[in-house]
């Protein structure tokens, strides 16, 4: 049995403490949120431990997985120390906020044989297997990715990176998966798209973005913010004479759900995968996806294409 920890106890940290439960070979022992009443309500929730202080928590050596839902801002922290006591960890993507510290962690992680997971859930999602398992014997030219929250809090996307590394890094890891290539140059137009309150913050609300990549395929992206009838994504691939739609084969009630509603088993299987494979699933991938998020950023900032070497 594989006791667990989950830090950050939001939508997604609960999402992650019931995933745990369900799952035969893990005990969800223990959760932390710095917000220590949440903290204590939640253990009371799922009958498990708690502590205002994150170091006990850490000295319990009978933990043995934690899942980082804590916001993006705060994954470097605890990623380190889980590191430094050689816990497995599974970390809600992005990884960290600042590209330049990624690839000394990566190695870090590989060297020290830490057992890391990255949240990159959506490859889960039943409607993006089915079109990945159409295309395998597929020439595609193309794939056009739409992914328009409603109403999201803007603090919330800063804490998490920003909306190309908040919400970008999922369609940018699906545009890789399915294309089975990497980027080699991108453009992204999001000044113009974009509303004034986002801007004064150093975010975007809204952005268009192209990458073409290695294998010549071109992949399209229109992220924002806001949408009215609420959380629509999709994703369609493009060939000669054919096209195939995700809509076909979400379900049409939760449609515009919430991600923790409509992709709900896509969290459920990435963690079940991770814990029956028992090995780093996604860290590579994880990191090509936070990569191209910053490229995304800088070409929005500077309205220039940016050339990537994969
Ligand atoms: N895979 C997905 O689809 C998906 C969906 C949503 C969020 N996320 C990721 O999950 C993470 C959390 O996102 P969120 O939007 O729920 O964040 P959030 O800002 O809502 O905070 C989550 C929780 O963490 C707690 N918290 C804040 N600082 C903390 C700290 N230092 N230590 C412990 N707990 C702390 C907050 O009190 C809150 O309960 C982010 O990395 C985000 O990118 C992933």
């Amino acid at each position: 049995m594989i006791n667990a920890c989950v830090i950050g106890l939001s939508t997604i940290g609960l999402l992650h403490c019931r995933n745990l439960i369900k799952i035969k070979k893990t005990r969800l022992t223990h959760v932390f949120d710095y917000n220590s009443k949440l903290g204590n309500k939640i253990s009371k929730k799922f009958k498990c431990k708690t502590s205002n202080n994150f170091k006990n928590i850490l000295k319990d050596k009978s933990i043995k997985l934690f899942i980082i839902a804590s916001p993006t801002n705060t994954h470097e922290y605890y990623v380190k120390k889980l590191i430094s006591h050689n816990k497995m960890i599974y970390c809600e993507k992005p990884i960290l906020m600042n590209l330049n510290k990624l690839k000394p962690l990566v190695r870090k992680i590989k060297s020290q044989r830490i057992k890391f997971c990255v949240g990159l859930n959506r490859r889960f999602a039943k409607p993006y297997i089915k079109i990945k398992k159409q295309i395998q014997k597929r020439k595609i030219s193309t794939i056009r990715i739409i992914s328009r929250s409603a109403n999201h809090n803007m603090k919330q996307s800063i804490r998490n990176g920003g909306l190309f590394m908040d919400k970008g890094i999922h369609f940018f890891d699906l545009a890789c998966w399915l294309s089975s290539s990497k980027p080699k140059k991108i453009i992204s137009i999001a000044k113009p798209l974009s509303s004034i309150e986002y801007l004064k913050n150093n975010d975007f609300s809204d952005a268009f973005v192209v990458i073409k990549f290695n294998n010549n395929i071109v992949a399209e992206f229109m992220y924002s913010r806001a949408n009215k009838p609420g959380n629509h994504e999709s994703i369609e691939v493009l060939g000669k004479n054919f096209s195939i739609n995700s809509d076909k084969y979400f379900n049409k009630k939760t449609y515009f759900s919430n991600f923790n509603i409509k992709l709900k088993d896509s969290y459920y299987k990435c963690l079940k995968n991770f814990i029956d494979t028992n090995r780093e699933n996604f860290l590579l991938e994880g990191s090509n996806a936070q990569i191209i998020c910053d490229a995304a950023l800088k070409s929005a900032k500077t309205g220039k294409e940016i050339k990537l070497n994969f």
